[in-house]
């Protein structure tokens, strides 16, 4: 009986101490863990400035302005609510609260009050109202491409081969996905390009989306909300980085709409000169397969002649390293490819032979180099950044391009590719990718480090 007792003692003791010890440790950890979150938190708040290239507060143009004042309405109507009802809860439970030696008499309950029911009712479809009202008109004013007189080709665009119907028309992009990169087509100048779209200042822009494979979302928050690229249909939406001159004189309140004079308009260029930020960062915002974080693009904004000027150079595309011809050059790769020296030259032969890149891609100019499975690399050099906006080379003082960062962003790309973007077909394209070559024999040869740099170098000196 006695020692039964006492094992009953010990182990009522002991389980005693053992609750103590973990309600003790664990009051510890959640010490802690408070403490980390209150640090992870003003971490966390760290990352709250709002003016930074892919922010939706600071916004640029028409249809971001509209969809960011549609978005702050709601932040108001719901905060009203917030406020109402946690106001009146607040008031309740301290105003009915249970004090030591409280006497008051327990408040009538009740439920069913119909002043209060149908008050709320109304409340509710009321601020249904005020939402659903500018919402609408929200998506009907970003969904059609406005006839804006100012944005038709004919307008703005001073250079040349412009089909005739297409005079006024806006500029119309065709913007297809994938998996993880961007083509950007420009059906009325002929040209294709990838991963960085140029775009003119304060016109708007009529865009064409699709998708190559899986579904992808273009988004580029500082100009416009996000919108699918779905394989099997097209999808359209436009944007405009910055105002219109319309819109402009508006905004100062000086002018009516027919108003015009030589000093408005200098007022009005000097306001796209100044208050248009040129760069522009773009993400796809669908989830498509193991790269999707790093399938960004850029968008740069230009003037009317760089704009036509780049069209120039996009359509002209690439000579020779050395000024022969291409046929002359192509002549001389069959008949004696050692007569082809420099690094360019052996970038090139790389870039048609063993590399196999010209499969793949397109350099306007160069006649065999006619793939279209890869990005369009015609003026690639010139670009801020390659692999979809991963590796960036561009000076944020000045916007020029970091030479340096640019060679040593080629020669990573190159090398690892499958690094750099996990999944990608460049790396392993069943037997054609830049990490499945092979020797004469049949042996696994990758890019030598000679190699690797030659293409880079020549790769860089296409712009
Ligand atoms: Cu494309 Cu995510």
């Amino acid at each position: 009986m006695s020692y039964t007792y006492s094992v009953v003692k010990l182990f009522t003791h002991q389980t005693t101490i053992l609750l103590y010890l973990v309600k003790h440790i664990l009051s510890v950890i959640t010490r802690y863990i408070q403490l980390l979150s209150a640090f992870t938190g003003v971490l966390f708040l760290g990352g709250c400035n709002l003016d930074t290239r892919m922010s939706t507060f600071v916004t640029k143009g028409p249809v971001a302005e509209t969809q960011y004042d549609l978005f702050m309405l709601t932040v108001w109507v719901t905060l009203g609510i917030f406020i109402a009802v946690g106001g009146a809860f607040a008031f309740a439970i301290i105003k009915f609260r249970e004090r030591p030696n409280d006497d008051r008499p327990m408040p009538s309950q009740g439920h069913g009050n119909p002043l209060v029911e149908i008050g709320l009712i109304g409340a509710s479809i009321l601020l249904l109202v005020i939402i659903a009202v500018p919402t609408l008109q929200g998506i009907w004013y970003t969904h059609d491409t406005p006839e804006d007189p100012e944005s038709f080709m004919s307008a703005w665009y001073s250079g040349e081969e412009l089909a005739e119907e297409e005079a006024e028309n806006p500029l119309i992009v065709k913007v297809i996905g994938y998996q993880w990169w961007w083509a950007f087509e420009s059906p009325q100048l002929g040209i294709t390009t990838a991963n960085e779209m140029v775009i003119p200042a304060g016109k708007v822009v009529h865009l064409e989306l699709r998708s190559f494979d899986v579904i992808h979302s273009f988004w580029l928050p500082r100009i416009a909300g996000k919108v699918d690229l779905i394989p099997g249909r097209t999808n359209s939406m436009w944007i405009q980085a910055g105002d219109n001159f319309l819109r402009w004189k508006e905004k100062q309140g000086v002018a009516g709409p027919n108003e015009d004079s030589p000093a408005l308009r200098a007022g009005y260029a000097a306001y796209l000169e100044e208050e248009i930020q040129n760069y522009y960062y773009g993400q796809c915002a669908e989830y498509c397969g193991d790269s999707h974080a790093r399938m960004h693009f850029r968008a740069t904004v230009v003037d009317n002649e760089q704009f036509a000027k780049w069209v120039i150079d996009e359509r002209t595309g690439h000579g020779t390293p050395d000024g022969k011809t291409w046929d002359d050059w192509y002549a001389a790769y069959a008949d004696n490819p050692d007569s082809l020296t420099g690094d360019l030259n052996e970038g090139l032969k790389l870039f048609m032979g063993r590399a196999k890149c010209a499969t793949c891609h397109v350099v306007k100019g160069n006649p065999r180099a006619l793939g279209v499975a890869g990005p369009n690399l015609t003026n690639v050099g010139s670009r801020m950044s390659i692999a979809a906006g991963w590796l960036n080379h561009r000076r944020e003082e000045d916007g020029s391009i970091d030479l340096e960062k640019q060679y040593d962003n080629f020669y990573k790309w190159i090398k690892e590719t499958d690094v750099v973007k996990p999944g990608n077909r460049m790396w392993k394209a069943g037997g054609g990718g830049i990490g499945e070559l092979i020797d004469e024999n049949g042996e696994p040869a990758l890019l030598t480090e000679d190699e690797t740099h030659k293409l880079s170098l020549y790769l860089q000196s296409l712009k």
